[in-house]
C-alpha cells in the first residue's frame, strides 16, 4: 500500500511512538570493555592514542573494573603487557603470568564478572608477531601446541571465556582438545573467526606494545577484500567447537557482520577496535562531532547488523549514557 494510505512518518511523531517500534535496543549489558595490563604495582600509565584508556597494574586493574562493574558492564577481555617478551610468547602460558593474574584477582573479587582472555602471542613475543617464527616464516601448527597450552593457562587461572585471536589455522580445535583433556570442558571458546589485517588496529598496537618487528600481518589477518573467506573461517571455527563467534573490526565490515548473522546460529560478536575509538575521540575532541550521539549511534549500528554482543572501548562511557 503506498501514499496516501500509507504514511511512515505516522510512527515517528513522538519519542514514546518511536520507542514502542523501535527495533534495535542497546543496553550495558551487550558491552565488553576491553583492559591492558602491565607488570608493577600502583600503574596507571595513559595510552596517548586512547583517552580514557591506561595500562594497569593488577591492583589498579581492580579499581577501573570495578566501575565498569558499578555501571552494568557484564563483561572484560584482558590483554597482558608480560615483564619480558621472548621467542617462545613463554609469558602467556606462565602459571604467574600477567593475564593469569588479573584473572584470579578479577574473579576473586569480581565473582559474577565474566572475564574474557584474550589469547595472542604478538604482546609475548618478542618479534611481535602471532605465531612461533623460523627462518622468518610464521609458523601454523608449532603455534597451535602454544595456543592450548594458554588456553589451559587462562582457564586454570579463572578465565570463564578464552578468546583465540592469532588467525592460525585449525587453534579453535586445539584449544578445544587441550581444554578438554585438563577438564576444562565446560569453558567457551569465543573465536576471533573474521579477524582482518587492518590499519583501524594502530592504537591498540602501542597500547599492547604489540607491534610486529617486521613485515605486517596478512600472511594470517584477513584481507579487507573478502567476504567469502570469513565464512569459510566462521564455518571452520564452528566445526572446530568455537562457542561463539565475532568479526573484526566492526564498522568498516557490517556486511560480513550481517551475512554471518544471516547464514549462523551461533552467538556473535563484533569487535569495534581502538582505531574505531581514536576516531571518534580525536573528532570529538576537535568539537566536530557530537561524541557521546556518534558512539551511541556506530554501537547501535553495530548490533542493528546482527552483532549479540560487542567489545568496545567505549563500554563504560556507554553504559553510563544509556543509563
Ligand atoms: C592481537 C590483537 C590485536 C587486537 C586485538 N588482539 C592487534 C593485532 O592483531 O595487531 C586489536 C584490537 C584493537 O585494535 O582494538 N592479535
Amino acid at each position: 500500500m503506498a501514499f496516501p494510505i500509507t504514511r511512515l512518518r505516522r510512527l515517528r511523531s513522538s519519542e514514546p511512538m518511536r520507542r514502542l517500534v523501535r527495533q534495535t535496543e542497546l543496553s550495558p549489558a551487550d558491552l565488553v570493555m576491553p583492559f591492558f595490563i602491565r607488570p608493577g604495582k600502583g600503574e596507571r600509565r595513559p595510552i596517548a592514542s586512547m583517552p580514557g584508556h591506561y595500562q594497569y597494574s593488577v591492583d589498579e586493574l581492580e579499581k577501573a573494573v570495578g566501575e565498569a562493574v558499578s555501571v552494568g558492564v557484564p563483561a572484560v577481555i584482558l590483554f597482558g603487557i608480560p615483564e619480558k617478551k621472548d621467542s617462545r610468547a613463554s609469558g602467556a602460558y606462565a602459571a604467574d603470568g600477567i593475564i593469569q593474574r588479573a584473572c584470579r584477582s578479577l574473579k576473586n573479587r569480581f565473582p559474577k564478572l565474566v572475564v574474557i582472555a584474550d589469547l595472542c602471542f604478538c604482546e609475548y613475543m618478542d618479534h611481535g608477531h602471532c605465531g612461533v617464527i623460523k627462518n622468518g616464516v610464521i609458523l601454523n601448527d608449532p603455534t597451535l601446541e602454544l595456543a592450548a597450552k594458554t588456553a589451559v593457562s587462562q582457564a586454570k587461572a579463572g578465565a570463564d571465556i578464552v578468546a583465540p585471536s592469532g588467525m592460525m589455522d585449525g587453534q579453535v580445535a586445539a584449544i578445544r582438545k587441550g581444554l578438554d583433556r585438563a577438564g576444562l570442558e565446560m569453558t567457551p571458546i569465543l573465536a576471533y573467526s573474521a579477524k582482518y589485517a587492518s590499519a583501524f588496529y594502530g592504537p591498540f598496537r602501542d597500547a599492547a606494545e604489540s607491534p610486529p618487528s617486521f613485515g605486517d600481518r596478512s600472511s594470517y589477518q584477513m584481507d579487507a577484500a573478502n567476504l567469502r573467506e570469513a565464512l569459510r573461517e566462521t564455518a571452520l571455527d564452528l566445526e572446530e567447537g568455537a562457542d561463539m563467534v565475532m568479526v573484526k573490526p566492526a564498522l568498516p565490515y557490517l556486511d560480513v557482520l550481517s551475512e554471518i548473522r544471516r547464514r549462523f546460529d551461533a552467538p556473535l560478536a563484533a569487535y569495534s577496535v581502538s582505531g574505531e575509538f581514536a576516531m571518534i575521540k580525536a573528532a570529538a575532541s576537535k568539537g566536530w562531532i557530537d561524541e557521546r550521539k556518534v558512539a551511541l549511534e556506530a554501537l547501535t549500528g553495530i548490533k542493528r547488523a546482527g552483532a549479540d554482543f560487542i567489545l568496545t572501548y567505549y563500554a563504560i562511557e556507554a553504559a553510563r549514557w544509556l543509563d
